[in-house]
């Protein structure tokens, strides 16, 4: 028997017992518990007719691709683009913008575009064959908060996906004169995309919808949304009864996508459950009310090209699967987590003998590396881009006979740019998203897990008695207090302790929650979406005089920071800020407005914050307008 069976075989033994019975047999399975199975498919493998063989790596984009001569990386903390050498050498850097969006390359015309996410831009930017140099050859404006691009097979056009604007965009790139083609309205929160070896298909991921979109590149040009599966297709799923088998779970944080051939494609997510039923037993002031981690990271196999998408779900033991490549002339798979400072080999990834492969921790000396990019090199060794760390690591997976090894070897190349963060903030940024025994229970859940992004999952949570729904936090944390849906917690710190008392890891010190808390006030706001003028101009007007919305959405965070007594809702609210709101559907402590259509239109009436019901159909988008502009 594995030592997994054996801990589950044990929870369940130890159901009867009372809580305080519970924490001690808790402890006790805790010796036997292996973690998660680092690989194992839940369903049957989709397969495919052959290995495809080796796709060019500019169908998707990256934080990091590969040269001929070593590789070009984008970092988003300092907002350089780097290339390096070989070893990871820094040989040119050019500044495109913090927290940039990802970068594809088009390794014939040496040319690298990336997304630039603050400034609204595509760079291209010439990688000159005879000295190091990095120079801008072009570029152009898109709609707002590009993140996501990949190229077509010949190279010819460049897709873009923006965030606030919600697009899918097609620049013609034959001249790099990027002339826009066509473009496609996306769902909310769209990250990466990638394109099909036969460009006739590209696929979006999303990190709070649940979906990825199948856009039909040659004809229609339109996004059909297919939901992750949230059922695993055999009974052998990660929620094998016991306590966690009855709530409903939700796909989220999907940053990533890739094809593997023309007919499959893959992307990396998380699973929550954010309301366990716990037949009777339930662990108070837990996030979920369960006593199994209510996050598991599973990947997804989709069919693609038929009629239906067929998918397969897999659980993998990388903890927030940012980074995903595809070895086509191995058949290997690479999933990088995130938190868990971890990269996933796959065999025979495309076929329906799919394997566990090798797992390499990339953690180099003591500093967390946070691994966000991965690129396969010509020879089919990996590159790998630590976020935190801010180097390239070259993670040696083929042996001299160029088949895969038996086992791998790190080479971490040096730091390549300064972080613009404090040294404060920083040691606060890896906190925050990494899987961390002091930080949650046995290292299930990070901060980040439910606030991607610095954002937020759409979940509301069972919290005792109550749902509340995951808050986003950029640009929400400073002048905002008290915290928390209730207004429980007068200061950010009285914040923090409640959540970590939630989350039940072994504690943290006080000098990292110093470097958390001055983290969190650093998050920059989110960008918001092209709204026109005069309509917003209208629903200013609205929400500041006529209805009265101002009186407690006051001041620069549009919060009076006191707490209310509003029909049908907390016994106490506080008044919340409404800055990035355009990103943080759905809305109210519980979730309960799906928009803010629906939340003016209805809800705000239920809570008695106004009476919008004589609001004509002008008016309610007007108000919508300015509120999704804050
Ligand atoms: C399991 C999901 C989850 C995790 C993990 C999580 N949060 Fe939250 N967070 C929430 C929810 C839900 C709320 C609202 C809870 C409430 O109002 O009582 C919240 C509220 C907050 C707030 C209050 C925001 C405000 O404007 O009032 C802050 C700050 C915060 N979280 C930071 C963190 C930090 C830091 C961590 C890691 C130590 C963390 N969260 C981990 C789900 C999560
Ligand atoms: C009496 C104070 C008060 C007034 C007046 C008021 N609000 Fe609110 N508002 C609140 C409180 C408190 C909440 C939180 C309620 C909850 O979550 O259940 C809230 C929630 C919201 C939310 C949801 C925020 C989120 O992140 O989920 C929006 C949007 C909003 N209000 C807009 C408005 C608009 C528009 C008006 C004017 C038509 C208005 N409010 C008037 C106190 C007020």
């Amino acid at each position: 028997m594995r030592p997994r069976s054996l801990a589950l075989g044990l929870l369940a033994a130890s159901v009867p017992l009372t809580i305080g019975g519970f924490a001690l047999a808790r402890r006790m399975v805790n010796n036997f518990d292996m973690g998660p199975t680092a690989f194992e498919m839940l369903g049957r493998p989709i397969g495919g007719a052959k290995p495809a063989g080796a796709t060019a790596a500019h169908l998707t984009g990256s934080r990091i691709m590969a040269t001929d001569d070593g590789a070009v990386v984008i970092d988003a903390d300092s907002g350089a683009l780097v290339r390096t050498d070989r070893n990871g050498k820094n040989l040119a850097q050019l500044a495109i913008g913090r927290e940039a969006g990802l970068l594809t390359y088009d390794a014939q015309a040496r040319i690298a575009y990336v997304a630039d996410r603050l400034g609204d831009r595509i760079v291209a930017v010439k990688l000159d064959k005879l000295d190091n140099k990095l120079e801008i050859a072009a570029s152009w404006k898109t709609p707002a908060e590009p993140y996501g691009i990949a190229l077509s097979p010949d190279r010819k056009t460049l897709f873009v996906s923006t965030i606030a604007d919600r697009t899918f965009v097609a620049y013609d790139v034959s001249g790099t004169t990027g002339k826009e083609k066509w473009r496609a309205a996306l769902a909310r929160e769209p990250r990466g995309i990638a394109v099909s070896p036969d460009g006739t298909r590209a696929m979006v991921a999303y990190i709070a919808t649940g979906t990825v979109d199948q856009i039909d590149l040659v004809e229609t040009h339109r996004p059909e949304h297919i939901a992750l599966s949230t059922t695993a297709a055999s009974s052998r799923g990660r929620f094998r009864g016991g306590s966690s088998d009855n709530g409903d779970s939700f796909a989220r944080a999907a940053f990533a996508v890739t094809f593997m051939g023309d007919r499959q494609a893959v992307t990396a997510f998380q699973r929550e459950t954010p309301v366990q039923i716990a037949n009777g037993s339930e662990r108070t002031g837990s996030y979920g009310g369960g006593f199994e981690p209510p996050v598991v990271h599973q990947l997804a196999f989709l069919g693609v090209g038929g009629a239906s998408t067929p998918q397969t779900i897999a659980a993998i033991a990388q903890h927030q699967p940012r980074a995903l490549a595809w070895d086509g002339v191995h058949d290997a798979l690479y999933v990088a987590g995130f938190g868990s400072d971890s990269v996933l080999q796959i065999r025979n990834a495309s076929q329906v003998n799919v394997a566990e492969g090798l797992t390499t921790v990339v953690t180099s000396g003591k500093s967390k590396c946070g691994p966000d990019g991965l690129a396969i090199m010509a020879d089919g060794n990996v590159l790998v881009w630590c976020s935190f760390t801010r180097n390239v690591e070259r993670l040696d997976v083929v042996d001299a006979k160029g088949t895969l090894a038996t086992a791998t070897k790190l080479s971490p190349g040096p730091s390549l740019v300064a972080s613009a963060y404090t040294d404060k903030q920083h040691d606060g940024m890896v906190l925050f998203s990494s899987a961390d025994a002091a930080v949650s229970q046995r290292g299930a859940l990070a901060c980040s897990t439910c606030h991607p992004d610095q954002r937020a999952d759409g979940l509301s949570w069972r919290i005792d008695k109550h749902e509340l729904q995951t808050p986003l936090l950029n640009g929400r944390v400073t002048g905002t207090h008290p915290y928390k849906w209730d207004g429980g917690d007068p200061t950010l710190r009285d914040s923090l302790a409640s959540t970590m008392k939630r989350l039940g890891g072994f504690g943290l010190q006080k000098e990292q929650t110093d470097a958390l808390a001055s983290y969190l006030e650093a998050i920059p706001t989110v960008r918001v979406p092209t709204r026109d003028a005069t309509s917003v101009a209208r629903g200013k007007k609205m929400f500041d005089e006529q209805l009265g919305c101002k009186s407690c959405h006051d001041g620069a965070m549009y919060t009076d920071q006191e707490r209310h007594k509003l029909t049908g809702t907390l016994e106490q609210s506080d008044t919340p800020s409404l800055k990035g709101l355009a990103a943080s559907a759905p809305y109210y402590h519980d979730g309960s407005a799906a928009t803010l259509e629906a939340l003016i239109r209805d809800r705000a009436a239920v809570h008695g914050m106004t009476e919008p019901s004589k609001l004509n159909d002008q008016q309610v988008a007007d108000l919508t307008a300015f509120l999704e502009t804050l």
